[in-house]
């Protein structure tokens, strides 16, 4: 049990994780989903609790083992995963790394829509913007971090969302290739001080790294 302190930097430190994708209901049987496996998401919040540090871990549907000494909440819907965020509240930090739907099905059918009767027509509408939200928030995390899903012009997309929704730090992911289920990763690390490229990395690499620099911030 003798652990030095620098190897459990966020020992006492309570971070959330949101990870996978959301699925939104269109009838009890259908939904609206996206191709995110969750498997970054799950990395980084095995990288922080390996560093010590209290994580609650809100996942999306996903069928991945929880990671040693994290506390896992699961959830269906982009207003669950909303709702569960802000139990889990207050954090020393949150990183969104969930692809949260960004629209929903405005009336999910209470019944199984069956074919042969009128086409079904889905009115959708927009989703809570979580990490906007937790960006405004009096209870905001000291560190909020984003990641921002690109298939073009990544840096600038990222630089943009991170301003848009008062994030500290945006993970800008090239989804272009083989990401969304893959298990390695092209990241750009936007902050307020600049772009720092990380080169294509296994996602636990990533995970280690982002890990070891939110426990230098904090
Ligand atoms: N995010 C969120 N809630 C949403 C949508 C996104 O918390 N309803 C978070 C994601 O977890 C991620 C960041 O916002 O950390 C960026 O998500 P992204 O989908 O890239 O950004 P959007 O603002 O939805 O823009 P778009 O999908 O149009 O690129
Ligand atoms: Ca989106």
């Amino acid at each position: 049990a003798l652990v030095p302190a620098s190897d459990r930097p966020l020992a006492g430190k309570r971070v959330i994780v949101t990870a996978g994708p959301t699925h939104e209901p269109i009838d009890p049987v259908r939904y609206i989903g996206n191709r995110s496996s969750g498997k970054q998401g799950f990395a980084i919040a095995a990288s922080l609790a390996a560093l010590g540090a209290d994580v609650r871990l809100v996942a999306g549907p996903v069928t991945l083992p929880t990671p040693a000494g994290v506390t896992r909440v699961d959830v269906e819907t982009a207003r669950e995963m909303a709702l569960a965020v802000e139990h889990a509240l207050p954090a020393d930090a949150a990183v969104m790394v969930a692809a949260v739907a960004d629209w929903r099905v405005d009336a999910a059918a209470g019944q199984k829509i069956k074919k042969g009767e009128a086409q079904p027509a889905l009115t959708l509408v927009e989703n809570p913007d979580i990490l906007a939200a937790l960006g405004k928030s009096d209870r905001r995390p000291g560190l909020l971090i984003g990641f921002a899903a690109e298939t073009e012009r990544v840096v600038e997309h990222a630089t943009a969302k991170r301003l848009r929704k008062s994030a500290d730090w945006i993970v800008a992911n090239d989804v272009s290739g083989d990401v969304m289920g893959g298990d390695a990763n092209t990241v750009h690390l936007v902050t307020a001080d600049g772009v720092e490229s990380w080169t294509r990395l296994p996602k636990r690499d990533v995970a280690q790294r982002l890990a070891r620099r939110i426990a230098d911030a904090l």
